[in-house]
């Protein structure tokens, strides 16, 4: 098996929402978990890729993306962007869905919520922590990628990014469901910023 690391490419993306389902319940596969196989991928993976594409990076297995590191150099930013260019296409196709509420899962659900308008979620005052990590990442690989290296790989080419941008530092959420992820965070230089209810904000100085 060949593994190598690149910067990522607009064609990546079915891959980004393959890696991001497959990744996507607290580490493991939320494929039968969402009903909707594209909503995790539309809102955690594939906009990165339109937003700041330089901020993508992919390690690849045999020449195909098996993992990603994505994110913004600046957070409200990129919150701002979601607002006005991505989410609104997204939530009036969901709006439409037929799928029974019943149906969905509990997991489903929380995602779907998530959709919703959080005006006061970006407001820097809430957030003041932002001044020293302004910048955002998510890093997900395929179980056949983990434990090589690959995810520090994609980390460090994310941080060297934004050295060059003079980008301070970067944050991030991880849920305490996500133990493994905590302990690979914490490898990696991250502290806890803030304790929430389901996890944790880190953060770490590029
Ligand atoms: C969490 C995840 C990114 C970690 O990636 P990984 O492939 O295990 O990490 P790497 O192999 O690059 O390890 C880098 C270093 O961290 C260490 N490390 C990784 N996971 C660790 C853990 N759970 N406990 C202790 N050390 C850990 C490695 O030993 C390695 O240290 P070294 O450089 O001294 O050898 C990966 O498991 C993953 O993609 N999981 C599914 C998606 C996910 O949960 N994403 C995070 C959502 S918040």
């Amino acid at each position: 098996m060949h593994l190598s690391v690149r910067p990522a490419a607009a064609s990546d993306l079915p891959f980004f929402h393959e890696i991001c389902l497959k990744t996507g319940f607290y580490g493991e596969d939320a494929t039968s978990l969402c009903g909707d196989h594209l909503i995790l991928g539309e809102l955690y993976a594939a906009p990165y890729l339109f937003h700041d594409i330089d901020l993508c990076f992919v390690a690849l297995q045999d020449g195909t993306p098996a993992g990603y590191c994505v994110g913004s150099a600046d957070t409200l930013d990129f919150a701002r962007w979601m607002e006005s260019s991505w989410l609104p296409a997204i939530r009036a196709r969901y709006q439409d869905r037929q799928t029974p509420e019943r149906r969905a899962s509990d997991f489903e659900r929380k995602v779907f919520r998530s959709l919703a308008a959080r005006p006061e979620g970006f407001d820097p005052e809430l957030r003041p922590w932002l001044a020293d990590y302004p910048a955002h990442l998510h890093v997900d690989l395929l179980p056949a990628l983990q434990g090589k290296g690959f995810a520090k790989a994609l980390v460090d080419a994310f941080c060297r990014e934004l050295r060059s941008r003079d980008c301070p530092g970067v944050h991030l959420d991880v849920s305490a469901r996500n133990p493994r992820a905590i302990r690979f965070y914490e490898k990696m230089g991250f502290e806890v910023l803030v304790h929430g209810d389901g996890g944790l904000l880190m953060g770490k100085k590029t």
